[in-house]
């Protein structure tokens, strides 16, 4: 990719929009390949993005009355705007599986002191956490984009939802991060919270999704276990083996999000998604 091309990507329009997602149709218990392991790892992403989301908004807008340059200040509007219509969308999404007797909202207590704690470190740290956190969601939609075999069995409104975010995901990646080299640029301190912030992240979904299937008292079968391990580990699409492999360029000193080229996944993406396309309000 030459120069040019890296600044037009870097200028790619970051658009919030509201959806209107059907959730008062009713959803399958286990919603993904009606297996209880693959399903509950994204109720429980779900569970985590409310809180998780206005974390990274405060982490940004502690930064947004010092930045000047006009091109960035328009990024955090849009960036603010569509992690707001995140957090809100999947509320709808948490109350819906509340409903269905997952206790999501236990998980978004833990969650809101979870936020409470982290907002005690500087400002500087909190955007670091933003920036590892916002890198490990451009990846795992670029696996959700990239991959239409992961919703070939799920339910069309959690489809469209993973859909809808995974764009927009893509969309704001480097706006935290850009905030982050201009105020921060200290790539010892960037690199060293992604272990802490993903470590603790994976630790913590697997607790949640240990929690929601207790609350079930859903005990997975050998089969679910066989067909979640295909899901996110086998080697040619699964879908944690190739998130996680996508994060290391991140650890590359001078390393910037758009030096991964995702343009395309986002760019046409209401031709190639016109059932979510026409959601928008
Ligand atoms: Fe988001
Ligand atoms: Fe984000």
């Amino acid at each position: 990719m030459s120069g040019n091309d890296t600044q037009d990507k870097r200028q790619v329009e970051i658009k919030a929009r509201r959806m209107a997602f059907d959730l008062d149709e009713p959803m399958r218990e286990y919603a993904i390949e009606n297996n209880s392991l693959i399903s509950t790892f994204f109720y429980a992403l779900s569970a985590m993005f409310p809180e998780g989301e206005r974390f990274f908004i405060h982490s940004v807008r502690h930064y947004r009355d010092q930045v000047k340059d006009p091109v960035l200040k328009e990024q955090i509007r849009g960036f603010i705007g569509q992690e707001a219509h995140h957090g809100h969308s999947h509320e709808g999404l948490n109350d819906k599986l509340v409903g269905m007797g997952f206790p999501v909202d236990k998980i978004v207590a833990v969650m809101d002191s979870r936020v409470k704690f982290l907002k005690k470190f500087s400002p500087e740290r909190q955007l670091a956490v933003t920036v590892a956190m916002e890198h490990f969601t451009a990846t795992l939609a670029e696996q959700i984009l990239e991959n239409p075999e992961y919703y070939a069995n799920i339910d069309p409104t959690l489809r469209k939802m993973l859909i809808w975010h995974a764009v927009e995901e893509i969309e704001h990646k480097a706006v935290a991060f850009d905030v982050y080299r201009q105020f921060v640029n200290n790539e010892f301190m960037r690199k060293r919270v992604m272990v802490l912030a993903v470590g603790s992240l994976l630790f913590r979904l697997a607790k949640y999704q240990r929690m929601l299937l207790k609350a079930k008292k859903h005990r997975p079968s050998w089969k679910e276990w066989k067909q979640a391990f295909h899901f996110f580990w086998n080697k040619e699409h699964g879908m944690m083996r190739h998130t996680l492999k996508a994060l290391l360029p991140f650890f590359k000193t001078g390393f910037h999000p758009w030096d991964i080229d995702q343009f395309e996944l986002i760019d046409g993406w209401q031709e190639r998604f016109p059932d979510v396309a026409e959601l928008q309000m």
